[in-house]
């Protein structure tokens, strides 16, 4: 019978109410609560990296007028792909070396099956342009190009870039397209998106070409000490920031061994997994009246938010981390 790394006792709530309290005031008071959550920020040795790709990226010169090279960083869901590209626009403007007009960096979404002009309409929508879906797909492309030159736009975020592994003749064409705008000298881009990006953008070798090393943000592996390192790391920074932030009184002691463990089993060393479980927990924790994430928090967490979405089989806070050494 699988047996939980921790007794009967610690999974007693010590602070607050047992039960959540439903009251107006308190919902009000969490979501403000969460949103102030939600605007913490970590940084690991994982995610400076990142941050480099992003800066050697940007860092050719379009007024250069040759082809340019683009970047790649793809990464299961919730490996914190979007959080690194907005936290890199964020850096940029905080620089203030642009002009007020300007728009340093763009960050478009692709939708599903997205088509060459479906990817210059998304670019305009990132760019607020109301009459993005309007016109043929060379007017598009004319009003993308112009638009990027006009904004002085240093560089392209394309996220999810797996829509585009659509398969149709247009497939064909959104490669051709993307490489055409590297080709044109029009900005530098990197791409974003899951690992079914992987394939598509491997095979397609005229875009590879045209693609510096690959940044691409795999899930931690638990038997390598650095890997464990960087999600120590991430952990410690999460617990004290939200002491920081004073969502709990004093620290969750999220570092502990064993409850670390079962962090590592649940995310499958996906970082932004680990923030994602830690967010339902803290939910909780408020809801409760607690001042502290406690075990009777995580482990509600993982049953109502990760066993009940699949992200893991069970619940290792209740019968162990099954595999571990
Ligand atoms: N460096 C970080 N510090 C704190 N929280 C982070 C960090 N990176 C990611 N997160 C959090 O992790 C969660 C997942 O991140 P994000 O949405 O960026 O992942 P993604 O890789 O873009 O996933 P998807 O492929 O599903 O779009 C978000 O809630 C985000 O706030
Ligand atoms: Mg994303």
């Amino acid at each position: 019978m699988p047996k939980s790394p921790f007794t009967d006792a610690e999974f007693v709530p010590v602070t607050g109410h047992p039960a959540p309290r439903m009251t107006d005031a308190v919902i009000a008071e969490v979501a403000a609560k969460i949103e102030k959550y939600d605007q913490i920020h970590v940084v690991t040795d994982r995610h400076e990296q990142a941050m480099f790709t992003y800066k050697r990226v940007m860092a050719q010169s379009a007024a250069s007028g040759r082809p340019m090279l683009g970047g790649r960083i793809l990464g299961p869901s919730g490996s914190g792909k979007t959080t690194s590209a907005r936290y890199f626009r964020d850096w940029v403007l905080r620089q203030n070396q642009h002009a007020p007009d300007d728009v340093p960096v763009i960050i478009a979404p692709l939708d599903r099956a997205c088509t060459s002009r479906r990817l210059f309409s998304s670019i305009l929508d990132a760019i607020g342009d109301d009459f993005s879906e309007q016109g043929t797909e060379a007017i598009l492309k004319q009003r993308v190009y112009r638009s990027l030159r006009r904004l002085n736009t240093r560089l392209l975020v394309i996220d999810e870039t797996q829509h585009l592994r659509f398969r149709s003749t247009e497939a064909n064409d959104t490669t051709d397209t993307l490489k055409r705008m590297l080709d044109d000298g029009l900005c530098p881009a990197i791409f974003l998106g899951t690992d079914e990006a992987t394939e598509f953008l491997n095979q397609n070798k005229q875009l590879a070409n045209r693609l510096m090393p690959p940044c691409d943000l795999k899930p931690l592996d638990r038997s390598s000490p650095g890997d464990r390192k960087i999600f120590h790391t991430y952990v410690t920074e999460l617990d004290c920031e939200l002491a920081k932030a004073q969502l709990t009184v004093g620290k969750s002691h999220l570092t502990e061994k064993r409850t670390l463990s079962c962090l590592f089993a649940i995310s499958g060393g996906v970082l932004g997994r680990v923030s994602n479980l830690i967010r339902v927990a803290l939910d909780h924790t408020l809801f409760r009246g607690a001042t502290s994430i406690e075990l009777f928090d995580l482990s509600h967490a993982t049953t109502s938010w990760a066993v009940a979405q699949d992200f893991i089989g069970y619940n290792p806070f209740i019968t162990g981390v099954r595999g571990a050494r």
